[in-house]
């Protein structure tokens, strides 16, 4: 057996949390999509529900709606060390948002953006920079490698240079451009690199660790579980 398939895997994005966004639409899926992520070795996993500024009452009417979601799965997961978050959106001077930092990874000081889909513009780049400064935080940029066909690399470098680490859905190795530009980044700081799966359906978009022990070299998995669980064990 490989050090990959012995390794404890930390999931850190994911829509598993029952009717909150467009992840599992029932309690059953949701459970579903736990044993799944456990079944592949996840033994830790933070929820991140999508976060779009413009959809939502206030942060604090979500943190309602994501702890109802999440009361309704807790005592039944079959994974135990779970974390509340969010997959923030950045959207237009959304660093002003009041409370928007309580989206940060439960127990650590990270936060999960994600980038709009539309061609880059600077004021995002100036979002990412303001959430950090200002909160303390450091950014995992979400799944980088869905823009890089729309990103020059100018843009890219700026956005990527802003992130403390660039979380890549494993789905990436399965797509020839998105894998190639996958292997960049791991050769550009392989340390920067988390690995997650998000998963949204068991039907579409379900846990796909296996992908990832295919196709990625155990030590690069080792080490980027390594570095993500070490920000909850500094905790
Ligand atoms: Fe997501």
């Amino acid at each position: 057996m490989s050090v990959a398939e012995n390794s404890h895997l930390v999931e850190v994005h994911c829509h598993i949390l029952e009717g909150i966004d467009d992840g599992a639409k029932s309690k059953e899926e949701s459970i579903a999509l736990l044993l799944a992520e456990r079944d592949q070795g996840v033994e830790r996993i933070v929820f991140t529900p999508h976060f779009y500024a413009h959809r939502e009452r206030s942060v604090n009417s979500f943190l309602k709606k994501r702890q109802k979601a999440f009361d309704e799965i807790k005592d039944e997961s079959p994974i135990k060390n779970m974390h509340l978050a969010a997959e923030v959106a950045i959207e237009s001077e959304i660093s002003e948002l009041p409370d928007i930092e309580k989206l940060a990874i439960e127990g650590t000081n990270l936060i999960l953006l994600e980038l709009p889909y539309r061609p880059f513009e600077n004021w995002m780049a100036e979002e990412i920079y303001n959430i950090s400064i200002k909160f303390g935080l450091e950014v995992i940029l979400a799944h980088p490698h869905r823009y890089c066909d729309t990103y020059t690399d100018d843009q890219m470098d700026k956005v990527l240079s802003l992130c403390s680490y660039w979380q890549i859905n494993n789905e990436a190795f399965g797509n020839w451009k998105e894998s190639r530009f996958v292997k960049k980044l791991m050769k550009r700081d392989v340390s920067k690199v988390l690995f997650a799966t998000d998963a949204h359906r068991i039907t579409f978009r379900k846990p796909n660790w296996d992908l990832l022990k295919k196709k990625c070299k155990p030590e690069i998995i080792e080490e980027s579980m390594r570095t993500i669980e070490s920000h909850f064990k500094a905790k």
